[in-house]
């Protein structure tokens, strides 16, 4: 079949490809220490559902406007305000379906053939596949993983061209935690500003950050709003990742022409589920505090538990929930390599240790396995056990 040129420069996400991998096999009746999904264990809080459950008894069910309920657009900007000390109005905030939606409908308005955007890696899967998608090309900057893969702007200055039109910085990141601090985010604006560039913050894991972390966005500082643009989504926060609602906070001009593509595709988000994340926006945040003290227990026992395995190293991730360990001590062509690859090794682990997992190279990482520990304490026990035993032989055989 002939397909778009287009259409054949991306590819099927790779975390997809590994969960449904892991699905088939528990289809099955195998039994996985799945650590693939980057959702939520948690259910939607029940104050949101019931929102949801009334929009439907009230017939909330048609069209609505293509950017969002004014009332939803108007809490985002307060909620975005409260949280994360920001100043946009309503008309500076366009609802989307999920932040995916947001960061696809932003890169297919202001990017084309010839563009560059600066990318930090590791990065999460569906940057470098949308930036294609609309013409440009990703380009990619290294962090490391002694300072917590955290972008810097020193780094990222030398690959400013004439053709740079966007940074895209996501903190907390996905696949490794990453955090970018305050002051170095700032520096990154600052360097945006002289270039005249963009700057993309996608914000999807702002409030699972550890100490000494805290939610930050880059849009707080003052004058920032010409180059900023805010990706946010209810999906991590509100564990509400089947809802599809996210939103993008930006100048007015650059909303209108996000609506404007959005007229011409999806339309509005979902209106049911619209009214689900108003209530989140306007309601209590008292589910956001106990899912985080989780996710924090998670994190403690991953970690120590991939660092006692031999040959893995593993950076205390500073938000999100994603461990990144370093693998490569187990990787090559040597006799006692395990694999060539994380890839490889990814498929290893999930066909003999019953293991799901990502492999790094997807991420622009090779030698890096990511685990998302948004799995309870006890899956995550089993999995070490695993993963322990698995590397355990190998090394016993080396
Ligand atoms: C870094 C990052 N950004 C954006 C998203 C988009 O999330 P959603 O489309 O569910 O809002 C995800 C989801 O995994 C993510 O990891």
């Amino acid at each position: 079949m002939q397909f778009t040129n287009r259409i054949n420069r991306i590819q099927v996400s790779p975390t997809a490809v590994v969960i449904s991998a892991a699905e088939q096999l528990k289809s099955k009746g195998v039994d996985i220490a799945d650590f693939g999904p980057g959702e939520p264990d948690f259910p939607t809080p029940d104050h949101i559902k019931k929102a949801a459950i009334k929009a439907i008894e009230e017939n909330r069910t048609k069209y609505t406007p293509t950017g969002g309920i004014m009332p939803l657009r108007e809490a985002i900007a307060a909620w975005h305000n409260r949280e994360l000390g920001s100043s946009y109005t309503a008309k500076e905030c366009v609802v989307t379906v999920g932040g995916k939606h947001g960061i696809f409908n932003a890169v297919s308005v202001l990017i084309q053939k010839g563009d560059e955007v600066i990318l930090p890696a590791p990065y999460w899967v569906s940057f470098p596949d949308i930036i294609k998608y609309a013409g440009g090309t990703p380009v990619i900057v290294a962090t490391r993983a002694a300072e917590g893969f955290a972008a810097k702007a020193a780094d990222i200055e030398k690959l400013i061209t004439a053709k740079t039109k966007m940074i895209i910085i996501n903190s907390p990141s996905n696949p490794c935690g990453g955090v970018v601090d305050q002051p170095e985010f700032e520096k990154i604006l600052a360097l945006c500003k002289k270039h005249n560039i963009w700057l993309m913050g996608d914000e999807c894991y702002s409030h699972f950050v550890y100490d000494p972390h805290k939610p930050y966005s880059i849009a707080s500082v003052k004058d920032s709003k010409s180059n900023v643009i805010i990706i946010g989504s209810v999906s991590k926060t509100f564990a509400m990742t089947g809802w599809r609602i996210g939103y993008t906070l930006a100048p007015e001009e650059l909303v209108q022409a996000m609506i404007k593509i959005q007229s011409q595709s999806t339309s509005n988000p979902t209106s049911i589920a619209q009214y689900a994340a108003l209530e989140a926006m306007r309601g209590s945040m008292d589910t956001v505090p106990p899912m985080l003290a989780e996710y924090t227990k998670r994190r403690k026992r991953i970690v120590e538990g991939l660092r006692a395995i031999p040959g893995v190293n593993c950076e205390w991730p500073g938000g999100a929930f994603y461990a990144f360990p370093n693998v490569s001590a187990h990787l090559g062509e040597g006799k006692h390599a395990l694999a060539k690859n994380c890839t490889e090794l990814s498929k290893l682990l999930l066909e003999k240790a019953h293991v799901a997992l990502v492999g790094g190279e997807a991420f622009g990482a090779p030698g890096f396995l990511r685990l998302s520990y948004a799995t309870s304490l006890e899956r995550i026990e089993e999995g070490l056990r695993r993963l322990e035993k698995f590397f355990s032989r190998a090394e016993a055989a080396a």
